[in-house]
């Protein structure tokens, strides 16, 4: 009987990311994930993935006035997202819908990268009745993304917690939203196409829509003495508590612990801890009633939970979430998608036929 899922099944080679887990551990380009989130800035971790090394000081600089220079959207992705905010349709698709207008002036992968936060930034500000907030070139990748839903120039520590976010989900593996990127530039087709089909993917609460629900929870939660009764709840009727789990990772995933450390840094340095240490005790209450639900299933917290408060400690609405992981991931898509250009070998599994056979055609008459 063949699997569903494809767990277990090795789909291609990649330099780009290893995830093992069974030890809980990531390394992204050779760099052990911590050592990359925090040191790195995105503008540096995407070149690392699309080259194979850091870039040396002039070439960071001409890659960051690359992007910078590439950040402005057409007029008619402005009256698209319009319509999208009049239409009230979800943040991810307004992404997708826009995402494919960047074909109407470039193709190039610094252009997909350089518009995806000013298509979010403008549709996050129109949902809100506001108008959108032309992007700066001056300013760096993660800066410049801030900058543009509030117009006022970010904080360093503020910066620092979106690059070490972004840094830290930039690529993991053969995730589905990166399997159906490599599947669709393994046709032949162009990077825009590839990049549209991942948002798809990335959309889905069993992947990239996780973080707004789980932080949701740790709200609905608001007491710490609430936790177990709320929890248990959830659990007793069925439903899947969002922030934990993983289809690879049977341990901590890595990702969780430097973005759990960067939002203890944040809240502490904002001189409230009520909500982080309240999410610590959520997190440790849902481990331990996960066991007692799912014995030997091995459900630990994944890398959402904390995604969700740290890019609440950065001040972004639980709408921006999901958008903001494909700021981050459409680097690393498209590093695969130039990666399985190299392979240059169509993805094509096979099925197994589990239907009938040899029918004969009944007349509609006679149905
Ligand atoms: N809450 C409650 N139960 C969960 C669970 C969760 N978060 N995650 C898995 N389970 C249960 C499954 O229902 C299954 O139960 P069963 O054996 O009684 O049917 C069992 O644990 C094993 O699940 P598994 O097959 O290991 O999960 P998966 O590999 O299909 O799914 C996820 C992985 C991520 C989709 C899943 O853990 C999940 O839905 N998590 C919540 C969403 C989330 O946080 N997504 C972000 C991922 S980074």
């Amino acid at each position: 009987m063949a699997t569903t899922g494809l767990e277990g099944v090795v789909a291609a080679t990649t330099r780009l990311s290893d995830v093992d887990g069974e030890r809980g551990e990531l390394v992204i380009a050779g760099f052990p994930v911590a050592e990359l989130a925090s040191n790195a800035t995105f503008e540096e971790t995407t070149w690392l993935l699309w080259h194979g090394d850091l870039p040396t000081g002039k070439q960071l600089d001409d890659f960051r006035r690359e992007l910078g220079a590439q950040r402005e959207i057409p007029e008619a992705t402005h009256r698209l997202l319009r319509d999208c905010a009049k239409a009230d349709v979800d943040p991810m698709d307004a992404l997708r819908i826009a995402a494919g207008t960047i074909s109407l002036e470039s193709e190039d992968q610094s252009a997909i990268v350089a518009k995806f936060p000013t298509i979010v930034a403008a549709f996050w500000r129109l949902t809100k009745g506001q108008t959108p907030i032309a992007p700066r070139e001056d300013l760096d990748h993660a800066a410049n993304f801030l900058y543009m839903l509030d117009g006022e120039e970010p904080n360093a520590e503020r910066v620092r917690g979106l690059e070490t976010y972004l840094n830290t989900v930039v690529d993991h593996g053969f995730n589905a939203s990166t399997f159906t990127c490599r599947v669709i530039t393994s046709t032949g087709s162009d990077l825009v196409s590839a990049v549209v089909g991942a948002i798809g993917a990335l959309k889905g609460p069993l992947h990239g829509g996780a973080p707004g629900p789980a932080l949701e929870t740790v709200f609905e939660i608001g007491d710490a003495a609430r936790a177990e009764q709320v929890l248990r709840g959830k659990l007793q009727s069925g439903e899947r508590l969002m922030g934990f789990g993983h289809r690879v990772y049977k341990v901590r995933d890595p990702r969780a612990d430097v973005l759990g450390a960067a939002a203890e840094r944040l809240y502490r340095r904002a001189g409230d801890m009520s909500l982080y240490t309240l999410a610590r005790h959520v997190e440790a209450t849902a481990i331990r009633l996960l066991e007692e639900f799912k014995p030997g299933r091995r459900l630990q917290t994944n890398v959402e939970f904390y995604t969700a408060l740290l890019l609440h400690g950065i001040g972004l609405d639980v709408s921006l979430f999901t958008p903001t992981f494909a700021i981050s991931r459409v680097s690393g898509w498209i590093a695969h998608a130039l990666e399985q250009r190299e392979a240059a070998r169509l993805i094509r599994p096979k099925s197994e036929y589990s239907g009938r056979r040899d029918r004969t055609w009944t007349p509609i008459q006679n149905r």
